[in-house]
């Protein structure tokens, strides 16, 4: 077969949705309603991400995020569902679920069904995002954590958000693809891949690149770091220190929503840098859709010599591919 299918409607990219933890939104954008008031009921919360249609609700005690349609007889628990002490209740037939997913009662009977069970996705709240672990078999538990990665010193100083036509991988692969920032991006010249440090789900890159100024070129270093697939936290020390956390969320195949969260060291100069960094950044990302919402996947690309790092990448990406059970 050809390297590169090049039929019309072929697949652009091989790969599944990846497992890992994924943001579903930033705590202050979910609904104002899913969060109960004192003595009252959330909202229940419907969204799609990793390829699936999803449900949120707040038990009152924690963010529980199911699989959208009720194991009786399929309503959409999003559609007209609600939140009674805790448990959702469907608006079909009235059956509720807690917390873990389990059928808490059914109208008209004394007993409960085991096998009206919810799919349940694993969650967890930090750097002011909610995440969920997403697996395709529903049996695998959380296979790494994601630490708070954000410090408290660290002051948040803007954000942007994208829905992008493309793969995780894809987009996280420029990480390590020098060539681009100067054809694509406009760099003075050809960076560095510097120190690379592989360790299970998590990734090191350090990056010697040059970055033009109004004070004329300068050396900096840029340090990516990533916590499986779906979350990456850049950190670039030029006069001060500047962090970017990235979270990318596959929401279905072929589509994905990247959130960027700016944050700098609370000195006034780094505010001044972080306010350029962020900018450029914004304009960069802007710059790679197009290339990459039309490329496709070349699973043995034709490579120059100094691009062994993208082989390296491409080994590491592949741990985070499972077929489905
Ligand atoms: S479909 Fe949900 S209770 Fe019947
Ligand atoms: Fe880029």
């Amino acid at each position: 077969m050809d390297n590169i299918d090049a039929r019309i409607g072929a697949a652009r990219f091989p790969f599944p949705i990846p497992f890992g933890w994924f943001s579903i939104g930033r705590l202050h954008e979910l609904p104002t309603d899913l969060v109960p008031a004192a003595g009252e009921s959330g909202a229940v919360w419907a969204f799609h991400a990793v390829g699936r249609e999803l449900i949120a609700w707040h038990d009152g005690d924690e963010y529980r995020v199911a699989d959208a349609f009720c194991p009786h007889l399929g309503a959409h628990l999003g559609v007209g569902g609600r939140v009674d002490d805790g448990c959702l209740v469907c608006p079909f037939h009235g059956w509720t679920y807690d917390g873990t997913g389990a059928n808490a009662s059914i109208p008209f009977s004394d007993r409960t069904n085991a096998k009206a069970t919810l799919r349940m996705y694993p969650s967890d709240v930090s750097d002011g995002h909610l995440r969920i672990w997403y697996h395709p078999d529903p049996a695998v538990a959380p296979m790494w954590e994601i630490p708070g990665l954000i410090g408290d010193d660290m002051v948040r100083c803007g954000s942007a958000d994208w829905t992008v036509g493309a793969y995780w991988q894809e987009m996280a692969e420029n990480s390590v693809d020098m060539a681009h920032f100067v054809s694509v991006h406009g760099t003075p010249a050809l960076g560095e891949v510097g120190h690379v440090v592989d360790d299970g789900p998590f990734r090191k890159v350090v990056n010697k690149t040059v970055y033009s100024t109004p004070r004329g070129d300068v050396d900096g270093e840029l340090q990516v770091e990533m916590y499986g697939p779906g979350t990456s936290v850049t950190t670039f020390t030029l006069f001060g220190t500047v962090s970017l956390l990235a979270t990318t969320t596959p929401i279905d195949d072929g589509q994905c929503r990247v959130r960027f969260d700016y944050f700098h060291d609370g000195d006034d100069l780094s505010a001044t840098v972080a306010a350029g960094f962020a900018k450029e950044v914004d304009r960069q990302f802007e710059q790679d859709v197009p290339i990459w919402e039309n490329k496709r996947y070349v699973a043995s690309p034709a490579l120059s010599q100094y691009e062994r790092p993208i082989t390296e990448f491409r080994a590491w990406a592949s741990q985070f591919y499972a077929a489905a059970p």
